[in-house]
């Protein structure tokens, strides 16, 4: 089957598109590089378009003809959703809206949607399955609600199917280490702790620890990554096979307490890591556990690696890789920085604190080496960056 993966560069839909790939699709992925990283499709077809873009869709669909799509590009954070709602309306909201439409106008019929358990609010009761109310208490979550609510008038008019996944916590990384989350800022908890624990970030802070729960942080549901793509292949199945449109929330079923991933990632990494207690933020409720009774009955959806200790290994097998890769090109530029000057150099010169993705740093040296002219290339680097808010 030929699948469509939108935002397939980014952290989940990247696992998604390898899985896919050895499962013997056929994969085109389209992004923006908003967020993700080129470096992190590991095969099909690449097409660097953007959602806002009508022209750029109609393209891809003109030329890649997919029987289903996968779609998994959107801002992600909460907070900045809340400072910055046109935004996230826009991207979430309305840029989906272009890509259904170009699935209408090019007759594509299967759509599995990237939700999230944002779109229930502070919950009645938990676990939460598909039947507690939707209140969506911020822009993010606010916006795929309003997907999910589009997509069954899409399909009344139009017969366009979709499966809507709620993911509660994505988590985890690529068991054979060649994938892993690189969000930029990161705001997810593993890694965070994680990258304390390498030493990528000082500390890391919990937010309040008098919540009504066993240890007093709050619990979630984690998710391996694998699992969760896991899910979308049989979402897949499902829609080909004719079924109805349907709404899944993804979840492990049993929640871990902030505490508890401390605790989780102490003793894989086998470091301490410096914890600093904070205030409760506004909007964080107690407990977030998906019931996922629906996707196991309807979907024969199992999760395999349920266990956190096996979700934050993973994780760490691959920030340990992450974090070396960082150390390395710092040191690498270092060496440089004696020789002569250098596009490592400038990088860091622009902005100290930033890891610039190595396909940009190559890109770069490419530039360099054309230019065969230190200035020029210098400047038009420096406008690359600005343009891509690298
Ligand atoms: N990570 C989680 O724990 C989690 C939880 C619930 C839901 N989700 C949802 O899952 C999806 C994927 O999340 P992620 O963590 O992989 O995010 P991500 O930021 O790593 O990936 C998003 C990808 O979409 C691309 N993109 C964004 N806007 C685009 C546009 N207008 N045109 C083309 N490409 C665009 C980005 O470049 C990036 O590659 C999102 O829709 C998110 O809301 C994630």
């Amino acid at each position: 089957m030929k699948v469509l993966v939108v935002g397939g560069a980014g952290y989940i839909g990247s696992h998604m598109v390898k899985m896919l790939l050895a499962e013997g699709h056929e994969v085109i992925t389209f992004d923006n590089l908003s967020s993700g990283h080129r470096d992190a499709v590991l095969g099909g077809e690449f097409f660097l378009g953007d959602l806002a873009g009508q022209a750029e869709l109609d393209a891809v669909f003109v030329q890649h003809r997919p029987d289903a799509v996968m779609h998994f590009a959107s801002f992600i954070q909460v907070g900045e959703s809340v400072r910055r709602p046109d935004m996230y309306y826009r991207n979430n909201f309305s840029n989906t809206l272009n890509l259904l439409d170009a699935m209408v106008a090019h007759d594509v019929k299967h759509f599995i949607f990237s939700s999230t358990a944002a779109v229930f609010g502070e919950p009645d009761y938990v676990p939460i399955d598909e039947a507690h109310p939707n209140r969506p208490v911020n822009p993010y979550g606010r916006s795929k609600w309003m997907v999910e609510q589009i997509l069954a008038d899409y399909d009344h008019a139009f017969g366009l199917k979709s499966v809507c996944l709620r993911y509660f916590n994505a988590a985890g990384a690529d068991p054979d280490g060649l994938l892993g989350e690189r969000h930029d800022p990161e705001t997810h908890l593993i890694p965070l702790i994680l990258q304390a624990a390498s030493g990528r970030r000082p500390e890391i802070q919990v937010f309040g620890r008098d919540y009504d729960t066993p240890d007093g942080t709050c619990i979630r549901d984690y998710i391996h990554i694998v699992d969760l793509c896991a899910a979308h292949l049989l979402a897949l199945q499902h829609l080909i096979g004719g079924g109805a449109s349907e709404r899944f929330n993804l979840g492990n079923g049993s929640g871990f307490s902030v505490q508890q991933v401390i605790d989780t990632v102490e003793k894989v990494t086998g470091s301490k890591v410096i914890v600093v207690d904070g205030p409760r933020r506004a909007g964080d409720p107690a407990r977030l556990v998906a019931d996922s009774t629906r996707a196991r009955a309807q979907l024969g959806w199992e999760p395999m690696f349920a266990d956190l200790e096996a979700i934050v290994a993973h994780a760490w097998a691959w920030e340990r890789k992450f974090s070396g890769d960082c150390l390395f090109r710092s040191a690498n530029s270092q060496r440089k920085t004696r020789t002569s000057w250098n596009v490592t150099d400038q990088l860091n010169g622009i902005k100290a604190t930033k890891i610039v993705a190595q396909e940009y740093v190559e890109i770069f040296e490419h530039i360099h080496e054309i230019c065969r002219n230190s200035g020029e290339a210098h400047r038009i680097i420096e406008q690359l960056v600005e343009r891509l808010k690298l």
